[in-house]
């Protein structure tokens, strides 16, 4: 089994985002690593907090993402390319569009071990943990995540609202 290094990882990570094609090199890292799902697990902390910044400048963000069972994050953009990788458990992640001023359920995909999937700046997903298990992943931006301005979507009307933690907290739901 090849060791995961995330000091490593990271530093690829920011190599990528700083090239001509940022989005096709940070997509064609995370799909290398993620082929082995059980080094990475392995080589990663554990965190106490379920999101955890591991690097951020004006180029990439790369975070530590947990999703507990019971809580269902709220449909979200993320104005900026986004590639996630999962380690260990799995989450559900929901896909919208707007249409007629609603927003429309399209697919989910359960993303487990070793499987990456990634949106576009406008793509709109909501995630929570799949089969009551907690689940871990690696998060990759191409932008200052928290520091950008982005929305959360009414999951009845599909209105943008800022997302702040005051409108995050309001919308988040109780996992079904
Ligand atoms: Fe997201």
């Amino acid at each position: 089994m090849p060791d995961f290094v995330l000091d490593v990882f990271v530093q690829q990570l920011r190599t990528a985002a700083l090239t001509d094609e940022p989005v096709k090199n940070v997509r064609e890292l995370m799909a290398e690593a993620f082929r082995d799902p059980e080094a990475i697990r392995a080589g990663m902390p554990d965190y106490e907090n379920d999101d955890e910044i591991l690097f951020e400048d004006d180029s990439v963000s790369i975070w530590f993402v947990r999703f507990v069972p019971g809580l269902h994050v709220p449909p979200h953009d993320h104005q900026t390319s986004a590639t996630i990788g999962v380690y260990e458990g799995a989450e559900d992640n929901h896909f919208y569009l707007r249409e007629s001023g609603r927003l429309v359920h399209k697919s989910t995909r359960r993303v487990g071990p070793g499987d990456m999937i990634a949106l576009k700046p406008d793509g709109i997903h909501s995630v929570e943990a799949a089969a009551g298990e907690s689940s871990c992943g690696i998060h990759v931006y191409l932008a200052p995540l928290s520091r950008i301005e982005r929305s959360l979507f009414d999951w009845e009307s599909g209105a943008a609202r800022p997302y702040t933690d005051e409108n995050y907290n309001a919308m988040k739901r109780v996992s079904s």
